[in-house]
């Protein structure tokens, strides 16, 4: 290998972020920023406000392809937009979703399906859903030399068996199984987990226990890290937003009046202007008026 890619050693700040980064934040105290991308547009703008880590969330079933869960989104639609993220990416991890389906049928085929994320869509991770059921999984994809983070509590893939998105670990045998699935992803081998929808005192009590980082959404201040869904943050997901979601930006508000004025420019032929319209140089319209004078004569 050459050693000319270390090109980002002189600007630290660009460096590429790992799970050392991650980790060194979590020891150091530093909060992890992470958001969900989908495209190559809102990727681009995401990596270059900063932000640590992006989710190719399997949420873009919903607010990117309007299914009413997360549930139908298939593989080759995860890598496709994962692909869009990659090419947009220069310093964030970038971070598959596994969609539903994609691993819960065997081991071997969740395996199988990561590489692909990495293989052929560049991603640095992955991420999965579920506790002790995925245990051998997390193992396997630790072998497999696939970064994995494990994602607990609310699991919006189990929507049906949860019967709605509800908040998890309220009572103390739930908090104990939810720190139990924790310990036992990190031991086996998860270098990061999501912890979403539980009680702030539980989210904590998590993070404190854990070596790895956790990163929150729905799950309190004291995570290591916080993710939101990028259409939750800026008003592009057209759903009254859960509690936990705060909105920095109406994009829908902006993009929708953008819409509005140029349909009505359009209609009022105020567009385009002159100057938005290509001209015929001097010699190419006095050929092209000379040459309509002699068809008018001819006829
Ligand atoms: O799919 C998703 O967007 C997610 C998170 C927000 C954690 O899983």
């Amino acid at each position: 290998m050459s050693l000319t890619h270390f090109r980002t050693a002189d600007h630290p700040a660009l460096a590429p972020v790992t799970i050392q980064t991650l980790q060194d934040k979590k020891s150091q105290g530093r909060p992890i920023s992470a958001l969900t991308a989908y495209d190559y547009a809102t990727a681009r703008l995401v990596d270059e406000a900063g932000i640590d880590l992006i989710l190719v969330g399997d949420s873009l079933a919903m607010v990117v392809m309007g299914y009413e869960n997360t549930l139908p989104v298939t593989m080759e639609e995860m890598l496709l937009h994962t692909r869009a993220v990659r090419r947009a990416v220069k310093r964030a991890m970038v971070v598959a979703d596994m969609p539903f389906g994609s691993y819960q049928v065997t081991t071997a085929e969740g395996v199988a399906n990561a590489a692909r994320f990495v293989k052929e869509a560049g991603a640095q991770a992955v991420k999965i859903e579920g506790g002790a059921s995925r245990l051998d999984l997390v193992r396997r994809l630790s072998d497999a030399e696939i970064p994995v983070i494990a994602h607990l509590g609310l699991t919006p893939q189990s929507v049906h068996r949860m019967s709605g998105y509800r908040v998890q670990g309220k009572s103390v045998n739930a908090i104990q199984h939810l720190m139990k699935d924790a310990l036992a992803m990190e031991a086996a081998g998860a270098f990061a987990l999501v912890l979403e929808g539980i009680p702030t005192e539980v989210a904590q009590r998590i993070t404190a226990a854990l070596h790895i980082p956790a990163i929150g959404i729905g799950a309190g201040p004291h995570c290591d890290g916080q993710i939101l869904v990028l259409h939750d943050l800026v008003n592009l997901s057209f759903s009254t937003p859960a509690k936990f979601v705060r909105r920095y930006a109406d994009a829908g508000g902006l993009i929708s009046d953008a819409v509005r004025r140029y349909r009505e420019d359009v209609e009022g032929r105020q567009f385009p202007a002159d100057a938005e319209s290509y001209h015929l140089g001097k010699d190419a319209l006095a050929a092209l008026l000379q040459e309509e004078g002699v068809t008018r004569r001819k006829a």
